[in-house]
This record gives structure tokens, sequence and C-alpha cells, in this order.
């Protein structure tokens, strides 16, 4: 049997998503060569060896998965050290969102310790997670995202009326204010006029040193999957379509917003979207898969690229699944392709180093 740590939970605001995702993959790889590792990591970063029954999770109600996972002082004399639980792993699966586990710092654990991991390796995720280098590196790449700006703290500081007139002069109303680094809409402001922009800005810098400023696109939104390391695969196209004015994190984890999959566009727009989100997973030296996602312009019909996620949620409702579905290919078979490429990617790596070894002797 081969040991597959399931690593989940995390500090971050999509804590119960990843629970949710987590129990998904362990249920999928259950009877299968694998054995499930569970490995939970509390809202205060500490690690727990998890039960495998929680196979079962999935049909307990929000209360209860929260308290799957040991929180506060009370429960840390269980916490391990992250080395000791992932040192008997074959392979690991972070489901992680968000900061530490999908910006390259967990990713950069399991490449000190050897061990092949599922997903984009530790620069992809890096870059990925930040909004200003992934719009520099598609921008480079003669991509095209939407209209922005970008706002640091220093600079801000030293003269905040004259860089919010910038910003104005630059991107007119309305205008979207994220911080640089954070996913899940957390700090994320759509302001429409001068005051509203200092309240977002100062929203925002709660979150990050770095902010990103954009036009806002009156449009809908579209995401694709991506599988595949040197060579990739696309999934067939969705939409997301949110109750709130934007996909907010509200729409998002409570259930305020609808998939719709396939995505009712032409044929033409669903091929742009599949080839630029191959081009942009490739910009980015994305491994393993990935989300994409797409801004849909209503007046002028462009298709903008808005982010690529690395570790998109991963529960059998969740878009990246569904869409994989849709393409015919079914959860447990995604999550075997997934595993493959870790490998592949692992044994390629390996290959090298022990080549370069051999030749230096
Ligand atoms: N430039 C934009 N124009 C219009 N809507 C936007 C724009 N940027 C973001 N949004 C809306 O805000 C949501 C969250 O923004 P996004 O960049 O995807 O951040 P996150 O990393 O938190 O998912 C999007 O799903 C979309 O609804
Ligand atoms: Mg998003």
């Amino acid at each position: 049997m081969i040991k597959l740590g399931i690593i989940f939970g995390g500090k971050s605001e999509e804590h119960e998503v990843s629970i949710l995702s987590a129990a998904s993959v362990v249920e999928a790889i259950a009877g299968t060569k694998y054995e499930p590792v569970p490995i939970g990591i509390n809202r205060e970063g500490r690690w727990f060896s998890i039960d495998e029954s929680m196979a079962g999770l999935e049909t307990l109600d929000d209360s209860r998965v929260k308290t799957l996972i040991p929180r506060g002082d009370g429960d840390s004399r269980r916490a391990r050290d992250p080395g000791s639980l992932l040192a008997p792993l074959d392979f690991a699966f972070p489901v992680l969102h968000g900061p530490y586990g999908e910006d390259g710092k967990i990713q950069g654990l399991f490449e000190m310790l050897n061990l092949p991991y599922a997903g984009c390796g530790v620069t992809a995720s890096a870059v990925a997670m930040d909004k200003i280098f992934t719009r520099e590196l598609w921008l480079r790449a003669g991509l095209p995202v939407c209209r922005h700006t970008t706002l640091r703290r220093r600079v801000h500081d030293a003269n905040p009326s004259g860089e919010r007139g910038r910003v104005e002069r630059e991107l007119g109303y309305p205008v979207f204010v994220k911080p640089a680094n954070l996913g899940s809409s957390v700090g994320i402001g759509k302001a429409w006029n001068a005051k509203e922009m200092e309240t977002a800005i100062e929203e925002a810098f709660l979150y990050d040193d770095r902010l990103i400023l954009e036009e806002c696109v009156d449009c809908r939104e579209l995401e694709i999957g991506v599988l595949g390391n040197e060579d990739s695969d696309v999934s067939a196209v969705g939409e997301i379509v949110p109750k709130a004015e934007f996909y907010d994190y509200d729409s998002k984890y409570r259930g305020g917003a609808k998939l719709l999959i396939p995505a009712d566009i032409s044929s033409e727009t669903a091929a742009k979207i599949a080839a630029l989100a191959r081009r942009a997973y490739a910009a980015l030296n994305a491994e393993g898969f990935a989300r994409v996602d797409f801004l849909l312009d209503r007046r002028s019909g462009a298709v903008l690229l808005n982010e690529l996620n690395t570790i998109p949620g991963f529960t059998a409702y969740s878009m990246f699944p569904l869409l994989w579905r849709e393409a015919g290919v079914p959860y447990e078979v995604l999550i075997e392709r997934i595993i493959g490429l870790g490998y592949e990617r692992h044994h390629a790596k390996n290959n090298r180093e022990s080549n370069n070894a051999q030749r230096r002797r």
C-alpha cells in the first residue's frame, strides 16, 4: 500500500472547505492501492494525526466539521511536529487553500523531505498566490488581463491623496481594491467614489503591504480546469453566477452562487478560453493541476484572465472536479491522474539529480 498523506485544514479562511475537500479525497481513494493518512492542521497552525474515519465527514453538519480538528490550547498536547507526520508518507496531497498551503510554503517542506506531492511546485504556487506577479508574467507572455495598477504601503503613506488621485485618473470608478497576496475574497473591496476607495485601501492594507487595483469589468465569470506537467489537458468551461454584487466571501462559502456546467457560451469562446488557460498555466510553470478563472467582458466580449488557483476547492461538488466530470473524467480518475503527475515530476527531478551526481564523479 502507498501511504498517501492528505493534509488539510490550516489557518486559512477556507479552513472548512478544506476539510470537506479532504474528506472527499479520502473517500475517493479508500479501497484503492493508496492508504489514506489524513493529517489536519488547526487554525493555530498545529498539526494533528486524524482518524481515517473522517471518510464520513461530509455528511456531518458545519459545527461538527469544525470540531473535528482539535482547537485551542487544551488540545495542544496532542499536536505533533510536521516532520514526524510527513516522514512515514510515500506521497503528500495538500488540500489546503490560501496562505501556507497554496503559496509554496508547504511545497518547500515536501521538497526538503524529497517527498513526492500533488500539484504545483514552490515557485508556481508562490507566484499564483500573488496577484501582482501573476499579472506581470501573464502580460509578458502576451496574455490578456484587465487594466490595473499597484500600490505599496510605503508609497501610499508618503502621499495618500496623491496616490488615490493617480489611481482615480488611471482606472476611474468603480474600482476593485485587492491585497496582492490573499484568496477567498478577504480584504477585497469595490469602490464607487473617492471616499469608498479610501476605506477599501485601508481595509486591504490590513492584509498585505502591496495592493492591486483594477478596473471593474462588467463581466461573466468563467472557469476551466487544467491538468498536466509539460503538456496540459483542459476540462469543460463552467460559469459562476454570484448572487451578491461580486463573488465575495459569503457567496463563495455560504452557498450564494450557482455553478453552470457547461457554461452557456459559444464554441469559439470556449476554444479561446481553453487555449488561453493552457498558455496561462505554462507562463506560471504550473504543474499537476489548477483552475484558471476568467472574466468575460459583457460589453466588448473580451476574455480576460483573472487568476490561477493552484489548489481549487476539491469536494465532489466543487467546480474543479465537476468541470472534469463534464469532460469525462470522474473524481477517482482525476485524483489518480494528479497523483501520477506528482510522481512523474518527482522521478524526473531525482533522475536528473542522480545523473548529475554521477557525471561529477
Ligand atoms: N476587475 C474585476 N472586475 C469585476 N469583477 C471582479 C474583478 N476582480 C474581481 N472581481 C470579482 O471579485 C471576485 C473575487 O476576486 P478575485 O480576484 O477572484 O479574488 P480571490 O483571490 O479572493 O478569489 C471575483 O470572483 C469577481 O466576482
Ligand atoms: Mg477568485
